[in-house]
C-alpha cells in the first residue's frame, strides 16, 4: 500500500514538471478542426516555468497521431524546424494526403517536448 502511494505521489510529479518545464500548445487543441494540404497556425506560450524562453532556442513541430492504447505517437511528419522557440507561433503546411482522424497530435519540441491535445484533420 504504502510503496503504491509513493509510486503514485512520484508519477504526479514527474507529470507537472514535464507540463510546466515545456512550452504549453494554445492551438491545436480539443476543438480544432484542420484540413489537409491547409495552411494553419501552431500557438503555444512562450513563458516557461515563469521566464520567457531565451532567443537562441529553436522549435520543431512534429505532426502524430494516437492509435488506441498504443503509447507509439507515430510521428511521421516534420512541419517545421529551425524557427525561433520565443515568437509563439508558427505557420505549418499540413500535408494532402492526411486521412480523417480526431486523434491527432502536435508535438512541439525545444531543449525538450510537449505535445497538443488530440484534435481533428478531415481528409482533403
Ligand atoms: C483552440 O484552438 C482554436 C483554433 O483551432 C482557437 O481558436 C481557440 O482559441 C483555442 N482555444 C483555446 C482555449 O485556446
Ligand atoms: C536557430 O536557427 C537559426 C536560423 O535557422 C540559426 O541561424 C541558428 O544557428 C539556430 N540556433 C541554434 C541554437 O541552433
Amino acid at each position: 500500500m504504502i510503496k503504491y502511494i509513493v509510486f503514485c505521489v512520484t508519477l504526479v510529479i514527474c507529470l507537472v514538471k514535464a507540463v510546466v518545464l515545456n512550452p504549453h500548445i494554445i492551438v491545436p487543441n480539443e476543438s480544432t478542426v484542420w484540413k489537409a494540404g491547409g495552411t494553419f497556425d501552431v500557438k503555444w506560450d512562450t513563458i516557461v516555468y515563469g521566464s520567457p524562453i531565451a532567443p537562441e532556442v529553436n522549435g520543431t513541430i512534429k505532426l502524430g497521431y494516437l492509435d488506441g492504447t498504443d503509447i507509439n505517437e507515430h510521428l511521421f511528419w516534420t512541419l517545421a524546424s529551425g524557427f525561433p522557440l520565443n515568437t509563439g507561433s508558427q505557420s505549418v503546411v499540413l500535408p494532402t494526403d492526411l486521412v480523417t482522424k480526431a486523434s491527432y497530435i502536435i508535438v512541439l519540441m525545444g531543449d525538450s517536448g510537449n505535445s497538443s491535445p488530440q484534435f481533428t484533420i478531415e481528409a482533403n
